[in-house]
């Protein structure tokens, strides 16, 4: 089944669709978002995830969001648009490319601002639909800039999400394993569970095998073994902020594959867009890691508890691999050193 895209406009209605991933794999549900609190709802829960999704996510429900604006005055419309960025960046703090695309929006709102609330409204809907058009071309460049690393036959490893539905389309993590495939290579996937909202076997096996991509879910402990085994030519993974010096925030489970990855002699890629690259956060230590609910972890995707009841959680949703485990970064503008991004 060929997927719709994970974020869109609907220009006509002014709304904000998604695909509601919470769904995945069981039902294929698109949400039409017209509120603030629905779509940050939607940003919260999971509904829509991953570090470029949730950036053009908040570039489109910006605009929709100001479509509905009565306000004449530009003065009060930025403010207001202001807010509304505020709120959306509110809802998550790791991936950089939440801030980094309602910055490009409220930024070109404010350069408009001489024409009056209607030339600010055509720079919101102008800059909204650049950040989405740009997230696919640029997905596709790290797809083509990363399938070189690829030869027919390897398997590749990665955890959580980092494919079409962490994007609009296509993703960074899996780009290189779609362009590969399309250009023939046999590739096969092992993709970690990705406790606890199981993002790896929801996600990315759903949309790997509805495009025909032999993968193999393992629970995320079993990733050594794999590896000792001999079975993984290489690990990919998506990020959700990069700092100055290369060490990268992803998905918490990131950081052992990389370990191990070293220990086993395997490469180990991150692929991301420079909009998730933040070179004012100097190092890792300064990345501010979210910690989420501990319900997640002790029942939420699943009938019974999957902890006992009076046991603490401890919840991050991402951990730091330093620079120094990360074989190269695969951008839009090539395979980078760490050190040289
Ligand atoms: O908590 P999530 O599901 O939003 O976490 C997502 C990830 O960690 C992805 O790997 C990352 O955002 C990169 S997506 C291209």
């Amino acid at each position: 089944m060929k997927l719709p895209q994970t974020v869109a406009l609907d220009d006509k209605a002014k709304t904000l669709d998604i695909i509601d991933q919470t769904r995945l794999p069981g039902e294929l549900v698109i949400l039409k978002l017209s509120t603030l609190s629905e779509m940050c709802e939607a940003i919260k829960l999971l509904k829509v995830r991953g570090a470029p999704a949730i950036g053009v996510a908040a570039a489109l429900g910006l605009y929709c969001l100001s479509e509905r604006y009565a306000e004449s005055d530009t003065g009060t419309f930025l403010t207001r648009l202001a807010a509304d960025g505020e709120a959306l960046n509110a809802t998550r703090p790791t991936a950089k490319n939440l801030s980094w695309a309602i910055g490009r929006v409220t930024a070109a709102a404010a350069a408009a601002a001489s024409g009056g609330v209607g030339a600010v409204k055509d720079a919101v809907r102008c800059e909204a639909l650049k950040i989405r058009d740009e997230d696919i071309a640029v997905c596709k460049a790290i797809g083509v800039n990363g399938e070189g690393l690829i030869r027919s036959g390897d398997a590749v490893m990665t955890v959580c999400n980092a494919g079409s539905l962490a994007a609009v389309e296509r993703g960074t993590a899996l780009a290189p394993i779609y362009e590969a495939a399309e250009r023939g290579k046999a590739v096969s996937v092992f993709a970690l569970e990705t406790r606890p909202l199981l993002q790896g076997a929801r996600l990315t096996a759903f949309e790997l095998t509805e495009a025909g991509i032999d993968t193999t879910v393992i629970c995320d402990n079993t990733a050594a073994s794999v590896m000792a085994s001999g079975r993984v030519s290489a690990v990919f993974t998506g990020c959700d902020r990069v700092a100055a010096n290369g060490d990268a925030a992803n998905k918490v489970g990131t950081l052992m594959l990389a370990v191990l990855a070293k220990h086993f002699r395997i490469p180990f890629y991150i692929c991301a867009p420079y909009s998730t690259i933040d070179f004012d956060t100097k190092s890792g230590k300064d990345i501010v890691i979210e910690e989420r609910d501990g319900e997640e972890v002790r029942s939420a995707m699943y009938k019974s508890p999957a902890a006992a009841p009076k046991a603490k959680i401890y919840n991050p949703a991402f951990d730091v691999t330093p620079a120094e485990l990360i074989t190269a970064f695969v951008t839009e503008k090539g395979v980078k050193s760490p050190k040289n991004l």
